[in-house]
């Protein structure tokens, strides 16, 4: 071995440690878009900025995970890890776009929860008003649902933004671009409603049960919990030091263009050192 052939293995360690913490957003956007969560919910031009990390029960959601709310997996609001700027304001939201059922959706999106003003990465801060964690819960025979989480940059602060009134009818996007935000990150789940001859609406009569008539009072049989009671204290900003590079920069590193330039660059590198060497 050349005595230089250890700082070249130490570049070469610092270089692939920074590859693999840059956020993989062609993947981000694979995934959402394999179960139409972009663009049912996720608007096409969604440029991921971070990953948004969730896990109930201790089993981490990896876009499309199912778990199980007849065993109670999701009474409580999960574990959430985001990277932010501890300075700036984000809005994160919990929709179910598929109520009552991904067939016939005509009370989506309800909000299953909607915090704005969160300073940083700490859900104890901002305010949901009533909109509090209402677990996923559907009604028997309403088939399979997925359940998206949002997370959006505010432009700022919005003290006088208006939570909505109601839980049913929501459009996160369209929220999001009324008061000037940005969609950052985003992972959702999935769960099958127990077994079922008809979705019907607990409350409606079979009847009405029909597309768009139904009436849609009813806010779900799910149980609800505060969320502010059961947020670990594991919320991190642990990669906001590194969030606060210039722009273009942890831009361009999140190109899957620029990683295998830097690669190839790196390979050269590598090579050129070791040929020099025998
Ligand atoms: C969040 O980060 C903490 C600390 O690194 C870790 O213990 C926890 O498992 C993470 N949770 C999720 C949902 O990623
Ligand atoms: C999650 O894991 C921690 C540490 O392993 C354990 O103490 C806790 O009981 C687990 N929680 C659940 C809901 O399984
Ligand atoms: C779920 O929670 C309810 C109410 O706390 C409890 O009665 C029930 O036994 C739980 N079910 C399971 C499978 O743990
Ligand atoms: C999210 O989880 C992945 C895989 O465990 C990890 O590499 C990444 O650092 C996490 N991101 C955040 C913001 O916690
Ligand atoms: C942090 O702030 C920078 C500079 O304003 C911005 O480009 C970046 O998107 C922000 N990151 C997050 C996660 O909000
Ligand atoms: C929240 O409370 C207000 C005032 O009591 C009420 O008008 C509104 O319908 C409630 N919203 C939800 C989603 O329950
Ligand atoms: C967005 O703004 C439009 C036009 O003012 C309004 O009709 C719509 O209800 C708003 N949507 C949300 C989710 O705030
Ligand atoms: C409701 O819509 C679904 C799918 O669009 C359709 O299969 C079903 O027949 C409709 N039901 C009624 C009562 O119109």
């Amino acid at each position: 071995m050349k005595f230089f052939t250890i700082p070249v293995l130490l570049v070469a360690s610092f270089y692939s440690a920074a590859i693999a913490q840059s956020l993989d957003v062609e993947s981000i956007i694979d995934e959402l878009e394999d179960d139409d969560v972009i663009p049912d919910v996720i608007p096409r031009n969604f440029l991921p900025i971070t990953e948004l990390n969730l896990s109930y029960v201790n089993r981490s959601m990896d876009f499309g995970t199912e778990y199980f709310p007849y065993i109670n997996e999701t009474d409580n609001f999960p574990q959430v890890n985001y990277t932010s700027n501890s300075t700036d304001y984000y809005t994160m939201a919990f929709v179910d776009p598929d109520a009552p059922s991904r067939a016939n959706p005509f009370r989506a999106q309800v909000i299953h929860y909607l915090r704005i003003n969160i300073r940083g990465s700490d859900l104890t801060t901002g305010s949901n008003g009533n909109l509090t964690y209402l677990a996923p819960r559907p009604f028997p025979g309403c088939g399979k649902k997925r359940f998206v989480f949002v997370l959006a940059r505010q432009p700022s602060e919005l003290p006088n933004l208006q939570l909505p009134a109601t839980r049913p009818g929501f459009n996160i996007a369209q929220f999001v671009a009324n008061n000037s935000m940005v969609m950052i990150g985003a992972n959702y789940l999935t769960v099958e409603s127990s077994p079922g001859s008809e979705c019907v609406i607990p409350g409606s009569t079979p009847s009405s049960s029909s597309n768009s008539t139904a009436t849609a009072t009813a806010t779900g049989s799910a149980s609800s919990s505060s969320p502010t009671a059961s947020i670990s204290s594991s919320v991190s900003a642990s990669r906001s030091s590194s969030s606060s590079s210039s722009t273009t920069s942890s831009a361009l590193k999140n190109t899957p263009i620029f990683s295998s330039f830097l690669n190839t660059l790196f390979a050269v590198f590598v090579l050129s050192f070791l040929l020099k060497s025998f």
